[in-house]
C-alpha cells in the first residue's frame, strides 16, 4: 500500500482498514488512500494557512481533512451525502484524536450533507475541495452554484475528476473485462453520473461565477509487477461483485452475460503491464458575487 499522508496516520489508516470487514466503506478507503498518494503536491501547493475555514465535499472516509488537519490549525469540515461514510470519518477522527495527530481535533468536524444544497452559510469558507464527486452527480451545474454560494469572496476551489478517456493500460484488457467495465459505466450513468465529467469541470464552475485560475492534468503511471496486478485484480473483482446485484436490478447486463463475463476474466491470468491514470484538476476562484442571477465585480 503507498504511503498516505505521513507514516504515523497512515498506521491508524491501515489499522482501521484491517478492522473493517468487506463493504463499501473499506473499499472506499481502500480507492482514497491510493488517490491520496498522488495528491501531496497537490495539497501541499494548495497553500492552506491556520486562518482557513476549509470544506471538502464529498469526503467519504476523510482522508483529505485528517491530512489538513494534521499540518495546520485551520478549521476544517468534511461533509459527505453517505451517513455511513461520516460515521466511520468519526471513528477514525477519535482514534487520530486519541494518539494525537492532529494540530487541533477540535478544529475538524464531519457533517452529512448533499452537495446541491449544504447546510452551510454563504460566503463562508476560505478554500474548498471537490475530489472525484462530480462523476457521481445528476446536477453539475447546481453543485457548481452550491461551491460558488459556501465561498467567501477571495477562496480558492479545487475541484478534481476522472475522465475514462485518459485510462490506457497494456496489455489490452480482454473482451470480458471490457464487458464488466461497460457495466459498470453504465450503472454510474444511470444514477446520473458521468465518467467523463473531467473534461466539463471547468464549464461547470465558471457558469456559476466562479474565475478558473488553471487546469493540471494529474497523472499517475507505472509498470505493474504480476504480485501488483494480483492485487489490483482483487480489488477489482471485489467491486464488481459488490456492483452484480445494482447492474441486474437496473438490467444493465442479464445475470448470463455478467457471470459469463465475469467468470471467464478470473480464469485469465495476469500479465505484468502498464497503467497510466490521469485526472483533471481545476483550480477556480471566487472573484465576483452573484447577485439576482448576474455576476458583480466586488473587487
Ligand atoms: C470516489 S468517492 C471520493 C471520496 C473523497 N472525496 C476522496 O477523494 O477520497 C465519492 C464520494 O462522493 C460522495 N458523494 C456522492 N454524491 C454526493 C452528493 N450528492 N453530495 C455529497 N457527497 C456525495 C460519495 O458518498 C463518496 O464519498
Amino acid at each position: 500500500m503507498p504511503t498516505v499522508i505521513n507514516s504515523q496516520l497512515s498506521a491508524v489508516i491501515d489499522s482501521y482498514l484491517k478492522g473493517l470487514k468487506d463493504s463499501d466503506p473499506k473499499r472506499l478507503l481502500e480507492y482514497s488512500v491510493n488517490l491520496h498518494s498522488a495528491w501531496t503536491d497537490t495539497l501541499n501547493s494548495f497553500g492552506i494557512r491556520d486562518d482557513d475555514i476549509v470544506l471538502d465535499v464529498g469526503t467519504g472516509l476523510g482522508l483529505i481533512p485528517f491530512d489538513i488537519a494534521s499540518k495546520t490549525t485551520a478549521k476544517v469540515v468534511g461533509c459527505d451525502i453517505s451517513t455511513d461514510y461520516i460515521d466511520h470519518a468519526n471513528h477514525i477522527l477519535k482514534k487520530m484524536a486519541g494518539a494525537q495527530l492532529l494540530r487541533d481535533e477540535s478544529r475538524l468536524s464531519f457533517d452529512v450533507a448533499n452537495i446541491t444544497s449544504l447546510p452551510y452559510d454563504s460566503n463562508y469558507f476560505s478554500k474548498v475541495i471537490v475530489r472525484e464527486v462530480f462523476s457521481y452527480l445528476s446536477d453539475p451545474q447546481i453543485a457548481a452554484q452550491e461551491l460558488h454560494r459556501v465561498s467567501k469572496l477571495g477562496a480558492e476551489i479545487l475541484v478534481e475528476d476522472i475522465d475514462d478517456s485518459l485510462y490506457i493500460t497494456y496489455p489490452q484488457p480482454s473482451q470480458a473485462f471490457e464487458t464488466l467495465f461497460n457495466v459498470v459505466k453504465m450503472l454510474q450513468n444511470d444514477k446520473g453520473g458521468d465518467r467523463n465529467v473531467g473534461r466539463k469541470l471547468s464549464t461547470y464552475l465558471s457558469g456559476s461565477g466562479l474565475s478558473i485560475m488553471n487546469i493540471k492534468v494529474i497523472t499517475e503511471s507505472s509498470h505493474l509487477s504480476s504480485d501488483q496486478m494480483w492485487a489490483e485484480k482483487e480489488f477489482i473483482a471485489r467491486q464488481l461483485i459488490a456492483l452484480k446485484p445494482q447492474a441486474l436490478e437496473r438490467e444493465l447486463a442479464s445475470v448470463v452475460e455478467f457471470d459469463t463475463a465475469f467468470n471467464s476474466w478470473l480464469l485469465e491470468d495476469v500479465q505484468p503491464g502498464f497503467r497510466m491514470n490521469a485526472r483533471i484538476l481545476v483550480h477556480a476562484k471566487k472573484s465576483v458575487e452573484r447577485f439576482q442571477g448576474q455576476f458583480l465585480s466586488l473587487n
